[in-house]
C-alpha cells in the first residue's frame, strides 16, 4: 500500500495539467526566458512574441520540466499574458496566478512563482537587449526575480557540493 498522500490540487489546476494551453518552444519567439528551483530541481522556459511597436505581448507559450501545478500556472499565465502590454504582464503576480487555479497547496506555491519569474525575467530582458528601461520597470529586481535567483543560487551550490554540473536558468536564457 501507498504511503503517499495526494495533494489537494483544485480541479483547474488538474484540468490545464492534462490539457495545458500554449505548450512547446516558438521559434519565432522575441524573447525567452528560463527559471529554474532547487526545491524540486524543475525548470521552465517561458517563450514571448512581442509587437515591439505596441510594446504588447502577441503570443506566449512554455516548456515545463515541473509539476502539474508548474504546467498549470505556465498555461493560465500564457492565456492571461496574450494581447496585454508589457507593463500590464510586468504588474501579474505569481498570487494571482494561483487564485485563479483556485489556489495552490502551500508547497506547491514555487510553482507560480517559477512561471511569474520566467515572466518578469523574459520583459526585462527584452529591455536589455534594447538597451532601454521604461520608467515602470524597476531598476532593482522584482520580488520574484529576487526568489528565482535565490532558488537558483541554492541549486548550484546544492549541485557543487554533490559534485554534479548543472546551468542556472538565468544564464541559459537567450
Ligand atoms: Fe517544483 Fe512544482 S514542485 S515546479
Amino acid at each position: 500500500m501507498s504511503t503517499r498522500i495526494p495533494l489537494p490540487y483544485s480541479p483547474k489546476v488538474l484540468e490545464l495539467f492534462r490539457n495545458p494551453k500554449n505548450a512547446g518552444p516558438m521559434e519565432e519567439a522575441t524573447v525567452k526566458a528560463i527559471a529554474g528551483s532547487p526545491a524540486c530541481g524543475d525548470m521552465i522556459t517561458l517563450y514571448l512574441k512581442i509587437d515591439e511597436e505596441k510594446e504588447t505581448i502577441v503570443r506566449a507559450s512554455f516548456e515545463s520540466y515541473g509539476c502539474a501545478a508548474n504546467i498549470a500556472a505556465a498555461s493560465i499565465l500564457t492565456e492571461k499574458i496574450k494581447g496585454k502590454s508589457l507593463k500590464e504582464a510586468w504588474e501579474i503576480t505569481w498570487q494571482e496566478i494561483s487564485d485563479e487555479l483556485g489556489g495552490l497547496p502551500v508547497i506547491k506555491y514555487h510553482c507560480s512563482i517559477l512561471a511569474v519569474g520566467a515572466l518578469k525575467r523574459a520583459i526585462r530582458k527584452y529591455y536589455d537587449d534594447r538597451g532601454t528601461r521604461p520608467e515602470w520597470l524597476p531598476e532593482k529586481p522584482s520580488r520574484e526575480e529576487l526568489q528565482v535567483l535565490e532558488e537558483e543560487k541554492m541549486i548550484e551550490y546544492m549541485y557543487k557540493k554533490f559534485g554534479l554540473q548543472v546551468q542556472s536558468g538565468g544564464k541559459q536564457s537567450g
